[in-house]
């Protein structure tokens, strides 16, 4: 079974598919920690983020491990796991240069369906999972919520994570993100293929009730059509 849950920076996903994925006992996947690990090597490697090929021979170069359980996407990146690293700010600011160049977004797609296919079963997360990298997956999310509040929780994250940022940086940096991002769910939503769930008042127990509620029911559904 493969699940996929699209949505902004903070609209709750990354825990949420977490939750969901230990309650039904399937692996999760944490795609933007793949697009940020590659991030995190053009930093390491001094690449210029305006360039193209200079990123790319990054993609190329860098040896990139996932590790999905039930619990966890761990990422390593030349032997390095490079998990927590991930969350630094200045990844943060630079994965969308990453995140734009179309060959890498190849070379990911492809990795994701091999993990995929590897796994079996799957819930991933993300911004292009359902409309791009498994549009036959069982069941399509997205996830959203205010602007408000999505920047309300991302820097709380950030400040339990040990930086230092305001309400008004993170807002900012996510609205630069949102109009990149958004058109990569959207045709989903035109298609009236995702179950959408806004997040803004919803309590982290209640939208992963949701989304087991949802899952379970299409399980019924589709046994007894089957
Ligand atoms: O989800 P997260 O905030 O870790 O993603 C970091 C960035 O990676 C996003 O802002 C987006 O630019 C990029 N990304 C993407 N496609 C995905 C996952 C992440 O373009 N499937």
């Amino acid at each position: 079974m493969i699940i996929t849950i699209d949505g902004p920076a903070g609209s709750g996903k990354s825990t949420a598919a977490r939750k969901l994925a230990a309650r039904l006992e399937i692996p999760y996947l944490d795609t933007g920690a793949m697009y940020r690990a590659l991030a995190y090597a053009a930093l390491q490697r001094g690449a210029d983020m305006r360039q193209e090929a200079d990123l790319l021979e990054v993609a190329r170069t860098a040896t990139l491990d996932v590790d999905c359980g039930p619990t966890h996407t761990r990422v390593r990146v030349d032997g390095h796991d490079v998990s927590e690293a991930l969350r630094d700010p200045r990844v943060s600011e630079v994965t969308a240069f990453v995140a734009r160049v179309q060959g890498i977004r190849d070379l990911l797609v492809r990795k994701q369906r091999e993990i995929a296919a590897d796994l079996g079963s799957l819930v991933t997360e993300g911004r292009d999972q359902g409309s791009v990298v498994f549009p036959d997956a069982d069941v399509h999310f997205v996830l959203d919520a205010s602007l408000e509040r999505r920047a309300e929780r991302r820097m709380h994250e950030m400040i339990a994570d040990g930086h230092e940022v305001t309400f008004a940086w993170v807002s900012e940096n996510l609205q630069t993100r949102d109009g990149i991002d958004s058109r990569q769910w959207l045709p989903l939503l035109a298609a009236g293929r995702a179950i959408i769930i806004d997040t803004t008042d919803l309590k982290l127990s209640e939208v992963v009730d949701r989304l087991e509620g949802e899952v379970r029911s299409r399980c019924r559904t589709a046994a007894h059509s089957g």
